[in-house]
C-alpha cells in the first residue's frame, strides 16, 4: 500500500517536473519496469529459493565497478554502452532459462524488446582501453563463470541503469525499506 503512495507521489513530481527530453521517455520505461516490486516478484518469487544463473564474472556490472571506472576517467557515455551491452546479454541468459509459459517469461521477453529499441541511444565511440578490454573479454568463449541469483542480476542492472541516468532522466525511484540498504546512491560513485 504504501508504495503505491510513494508512486503516487512520484508520478506527481515528475508530472510537475514539465518537459522531460524525448530521450528519456525510454528510459522512464525502463526505470518503470526495472522498480523493486517488479524484480522482486518477476526475479525473485518466481524462482525456486538459491536458484543461480551462471553468468561471466563480466557480466556482474554493479556499483563499485563504476566508481572504480570512473575514477579511471571513463567517462559516463561509455558507461552507458558497456551498461548496455553487459545487460542485454545478462537479459538473454535469464530468458534462456525460462520455459515460455513460466510467469517471469514475458517480464523479461518485454524487458528485453525496451532495451532492445534504448540501445542504439547508448551508442557510442568507445576510446577507452579498459573498456574496449571488457568488450573484447565478453566476446570470448570461456569456462569461468560465476552463479548469480536472478533477482542479483536485475539488481545491478536497475542500480547502474539509475546511477548513469537518474539526474539527466529526473528519474523517480521510490525507494522500499527493504533495498535501502542495498540502493546505490550516486554520492558513493561521484565523489
Ligand atoms: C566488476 O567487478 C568485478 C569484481 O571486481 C569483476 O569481476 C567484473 O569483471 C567487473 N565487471 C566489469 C564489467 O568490469
Amino acid at each position: 500500500m504504501q508504495s503505491q503512495i510513494v508512486v503516487f507521489l512520484c508520478i506527481l513530481v515528475l508530472g510537475r517536473a514539465a518537459i522531460i527530453s524525448n530521450d528519456c521517455k525510454t528510459t522512464q520505461t525502463l526505470n518503470e519496469r526495472l522498480m523493486y516490486d517488479k524484480r522482486l516478484i518477476y526475479m525473485g518469487e518466481y524462482f525456486p529459493l538459491d536458484y543461480k544463473i551462471y553468468v561471466r564474472y563480466e557480466e556482474v556490472l554493479r556499483c563499485q565497478n563504476i566508481t572504480n571506472l570512473i575514477n579511471q576517467g571513463i567517462t559516463v557515455k561509455e558507461l552507458r554502452y558497456l551498461w548496455g551491452i553487459v545487460n542485454e546479454r545478462v537479459l538473454f541468459k535469464i530468458k534462456e532459462v525460462l520455459p515460455g509459459r513460466h510467469p517471469s517469461f514475458g517480464y523479461i521477453t518485454d524487458l528485453l524488446s525496451i532495451l532492445k529499441s534504448f540501445l542504439p541511444e547508448t551508442e557510442h565511440q568507445v576510446d577507452s582501453e579498459i573498456i574496449n578490454e571488457v568488450l573484447v573479454t565478453l566476446k570470448k568463449e570461456t569456462e569461468t563463470r560465476k552463479p548469480v541469483r536472478p533477482k542479483a542480476l536485475l539488481d545491478n542492472c536497475f542500480k547502474v541503469f539509475h546511477l548513469l541516468y537518474e539526474e539527466e532522466c529526473r528519474l523517480c525511484n521510490p525507494r522500499s525499506a527493504s533495498e535501502g540498504e542495498t540502493f546505490c546512491e550516486s554520492s558513493d560513485c561521484y565523489q
